[in-house]
């Protein structure tokens, strides 16, 4: 097999032309327009939640959800030291600090019994990032947020469709977001999407989304407070819905791909996947791996090079909160160690991932890291 295979690629199998198409021959073709107001009600929806506000990526969507939530200056927001660099600069962005926590050694997402020591009296609201597609425990942080009187937002970025004892995210927190940039198991190209039940947040929500615009009364063009334009366009929106009309058929497909590198590498030494809690549904966004090199063989650097002779992409890791300078010279300086994070940085990768992969392509690909291992 020598044809390219990309770390990742949209799949658009359903109605995505037709409906976009509408959207050119209408002349519907910004935030007017059916298809944003369908999407949301449909996402929402799905999410199992009362409201949705589309927007256009899931870092205006962080940054819009912690705007609702009044957080500002002064502020203090919990977030996961493993995460997309998104998660933090959107709190940067409100003027507030990002705090981080590290992962939890097995699922990878926040370590749930780290996050109490970092509440001061300046914390605000917790973060949690459901990392690839695992919710994490959100009774527990829902418990801490509740004694401590602090907000909870789940960056749902990379978990759409994915349970926690039953129930979807973007609708265990108070307010959730999503993005659905070309790589999500969802995408409208970029896009992203906030979730809540709370009727207040709702509306700050779609009043900051559109320049302060008063949400009722006439257009005076008077503005009270800065607001931003966030808005998504009909066209991506369209997208967006076609998506949702297969939704649960794309995130099985994901599942099963995840499923077949676990049946493929079962049994090479030194390679370890993200731990699946027995109380959750992964939606698998992206296939990761951990090399250990004592026991694989090769480092996971000497891997990822070998794959790429074969045509296969791969993708190094997040690099953690800790370690990136913008945040250091915002003033995130810390002197603590965040030993899961790095293991996962310096060990891990994303193997290709998208929902249209074939098994024999996974096949492929795990026959070469098997033939690769060097013990
Ligand atoms: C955890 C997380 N948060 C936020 C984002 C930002 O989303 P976007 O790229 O749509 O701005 C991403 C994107 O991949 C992400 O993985």
């Amino acid at each position: 097999m020598s044809e390219f295979i990309p770390v990742c690629e949209p799949y658009l199998a359903g109605r995505e032309k037709e409906y976009v198409l509408e959207c050119l021959e209408t002349g519907w073709i910004s935030s007017a327009g059916k298809y944003v107001k369908e999407f949301e009600e449909n996402f929402a929806s799905y999410c199992g939640t009362r409201y949705a506000v589309g927007v256009c990526n899931g870092t205006v969507a962080l940054h819009l959800a912690l705007t609702a939530m009044g957080i500002g200056m002064g502020h203090e927001v919990i977030i996961p030291n493993f995460t997309m660099i998104a998660s933090a600069f959107a709190v940067c962005y409100t003027g507030a600090m990002p705090v981080f926590v590290d992962a939890d050694k097995e699922t990878w997402n926040i370590d749930v019994s780290k996050i109490e020591a970092k509440i001061t009296s300046r914390t605000k609201a917790i973060m949690p990032v459901s990392i690839f597609g695992h919710p994490c425990q959100m009774d527990e942080i829902n418990a801490l947020a509740k004694k401590y009187n602090l907000f909870v937002l789940e960056d749902a970025a990379e978990s759409h469709g994915a349970e926690y004892k039953g129930k979807r995210t973007g609708n265990l927190a108070d307010i959730s977001t999503f993005s659905f940039f070309a790589n999500k198991n969802i995408t409208t190209g970029e896009g992203g999407m906030v979730v809540t039940n709370d009727e207040n947040l709702y509306k700050q929500a779609l009043y900051f989304k559109n320049l302060c615009f008063p949400l009722e009364g006439p257009r005076n063009y008077l503005h009270n407070e800065i607001g931003f334009n966030y808005r998504m366009t009909n066209i991506h929106a369209a997208i967006g819905l076609a998506q949702m009309e297969k939704a649960d058929e794309y995130k099985e497909m994901r599942i099963s791909n995840a499923m077949l590198y676990r049946k493929y590498l079962k049994d090479v030494r030194g390679i370890r996947f993200q731990h699946t809690d027995s109380n959750v549904l992964h939606v698998h966004w992206m296939n990761t791996i951990v090399i250990n090199p004592v026991e694989y063989g090769k480092t996971r650097d000497e891997l990822m090079s070998y794959l790429k002779t074969k045509n296969i992409d791969t993708r190094l890791l997040f690099v953690g909160m800790h370690k990136q300078p913008a945040l250091k010279n915002y003033g995130c300086e810390t002197q603590e160690s965040f030993p899961v994070t790095d293991w996962l940085t310096d060990n891990g990768f994303y193997l290709p991932s998208a929902s249209n992969l074939k098994e024999k392509t996974i096949e492929f690909i795990c026959n070469e890291i098997i033939s690769f291992r060097g013990v």
